[in-house]
Order: structure tokens, then C-alpha cells, then sequence
């Protein structure tokens, strides 16, 4: 079933997922092995110049990782600044990954992303095929935004849905008559976000997660569509920022080219949309 996560009536269905994600992450001793990983240089390398130019203006930039798994990502920055000046902090929903991540001299959090405390504040916000798994991106965007400077900087690296033909993984294990549906489904609601500035952020309350053995993305709930987060942040006062990631040549690359959400926004300066 797919459900609207900002729906009243869909809180009981939210929760009940919830719970046993959260269960799956904390008990999938595979999972953290198979779907999180290194590789992911080529996405890192975009946000250096934009470090650099924040370190022109402010004594320190704060990074925060959402969802960050057994991340590469402080070692990938190591290479060009210093721990002094580029304070990074990485968060996941669980503790899995702490001894990895202690291991790499950042801070680390493990909470829900609504716990996050609002105290805390950052220069530039990442999150790596994580956004596909929050299971209320409204929440989600609104939190972000608390802890986000202005002029800072929000990238999402994720799976998009909204692709005519394509499949999200987590409704795989329904009858294709209902995958064509809910494709046909997200395609319409993707335009339909457009002409009404209104974003619906679907998600799936019954995942293949929860239905059959685990394969790449089968968790991915919420079934992101670019509309919903171009609209959602450009009511927020969000603009587009340049993100220019190298994906290569191959059949292959010209697939991801299509089905990878690869968005950088920036937050207004005055921080008020
Ligand atoms: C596919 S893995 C990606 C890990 C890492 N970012 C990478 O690119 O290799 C998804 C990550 O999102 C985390 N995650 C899942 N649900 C989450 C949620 N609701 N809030 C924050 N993180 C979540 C998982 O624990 C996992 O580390």
C-alpha cells in the first residue's frame, strides 16, 4: 500500500513500519556488508570546491553525514583539509558501524533523525543512498532544516522513483499489475507535485523487506521523487546548487544517469524561505 507520510490517517500504518525496520536493521547482520560501501569518491569530489569556498569565508565548516553506514567519506576529505578547520560528525540510526566509525577520529551519533539534538548546527548537511529509507521525509527535510546555517549546503545522492518503467526495488515482490500501477502512480504525482507546488513524498507501508529475502534496496520505503524535493525545498527557500558528478561511459552509466537523484541545494542566506 502506499501511503502519504504527512497523511494523519497513515501514523498507525508509519509507526508499525517503523518498528520493524528498525528491527531489520538491528538484526540483519548482512545488510551493512552488502548495501553500504566504498566506491562513492566520485561523489565526494564535488563537494571540495564548495568546502574550500566556505573555508574562505568561516574559520570552520561542520559536515553532518545522515545515515552515514561504515562511511569513507571523512578519509576521502582528510586528503585535502585538516581535522582543525573541517569538523565532521557521522550519524546512522543505529550503532553498527561505531567501531568502524570511532575508528576514523569524528564524531559519530546514533538516533533517529527527528532525535537529533537542534542545538547542533552545520554548514552542509550529505546523506549517500540514505533518503530512500526515511520513512517521513517531511519530518526529515523540517529537522534538516533546523540544523542547517544559512547559506549551507543539503546534498541528496539517491535512487529516484518517478522514471517511467523503473521499478522501485521494495514493491518487487507485488503482482505486476500492481508495480505498473504504482510506477504509473509516481510518474502522474511527480508531474502532478509540479503544476500544484505540492509535494507527496509516497511511501510503501508493506516493503519486499518484509516479504522475502533481502536484495539491493528492497528497504528503499520511501519511493523518492525529484518533484516532491525540488518542490518541498523550494518552498523552503532552497535554490539549486551545481553538482556535477562523473558517472562515466557504459550502458551502465547511462542507466544511473537517469535513476540517480544527485540534488545539492542551498539554504537562503537569511535562512527564512
Ligand atoms: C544503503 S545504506 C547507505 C550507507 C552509506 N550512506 C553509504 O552510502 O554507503 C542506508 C543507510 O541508511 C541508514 N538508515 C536507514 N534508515 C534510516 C533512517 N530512518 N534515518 C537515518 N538513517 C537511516 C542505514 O542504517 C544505513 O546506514
Amino acid at each position: 500500500m502506499l501511503i502519504r507520510s504527512d497523511d494523519p490517517a497513515a501514523a498507525a500504518d508509519l509507526a508499525s513500519l517503523e518498528r520493524a525496520l528498525t528491527t531489520f536493521y538491528a538484526t540483519a547482520d548482512d545488510y551493512y556488508g552488502i548495501a553500504a560501501g566504498s566506491g562513492k569518491d566520485h561523489l565526494f569530489a564535488p563537494l571540495v570546491p564548495y568546502i574550500e569556498e566556505m573555508l574562505r569565508e568561516n574559520h570552520i565548516v561542520r559536515l553532518l553525514e545522515i545515515g552515514a553506514g561504515k562511511s569513507h567519506l571523512p578519509a576521502y576529505l582528510r586528503r585535502y583539509f585538516g581535522p582543525d578547520r573541517l569538523h565532521i560528525t557521522l550519524h546512522d540510526i543505529n550503532d553498527r558501524n561505531t567501531s568502524h566509525n570511532s575508528g576514523l577520529g569524528v564524531e559519530h551519533i546514533n538516533c533517529k533523525v527527528e532525535e537529533i539534538p537542534e542545538r547542533l548546527r552545520f554548514d552542509i548537511i550529505v546523506s549517500f543512498f540514505v533518503f530512500e529509507h526515511i520513512i517521513r521525509p517531511f519530518d526529515y527535510i523540517r529537522q534538516m532544516d533546523n540544523i542547517l546555517n544559512p547559506a549551507g549546503l543539503f546534498l541528496f545522492v539517491c535512487p529516484r522513483y518517478d522514471i517511467p518503467g523503473y521499478i522501485p526495488p521494495a514493491v518487487r515482490h507485488l503482482s505486476l499489475v500492481s508495480q505498473l500501477a504504482i510506477n504509473a502512480r509516481l510518474v502522474a504525482s511527480a508531474a502532478l507535485a509540479h503544476l500544484t507546488r505540492k509535494p507527496r513524498f509516497w511511501v510503501t507501508s508493506d516493503p519486499a523487506v518484509l516479504n522475502r529475502s533481502w536484495r539491493r534496496d528492497c528497504d528503499a520505503v520511501h519511493l523518492v521523487s525529484g518533484s516532491d524535493l525540488h518542490v518541498a525545498l523550494g518552498e523552503r527557500g532552497y535554490q539549486r546548487a551545481h553538482y556535477r558528478v562523473r558517472l562515466g561511459k557504459g550502458l551502465g552509466s547511462n542507466i544511473l544517469r537517469i535513476i540517480l537523484l544527485r540534488e545539492l541545494y542551498r539554504k537562503s542566506v537569511s535562512g527564512v524561505g
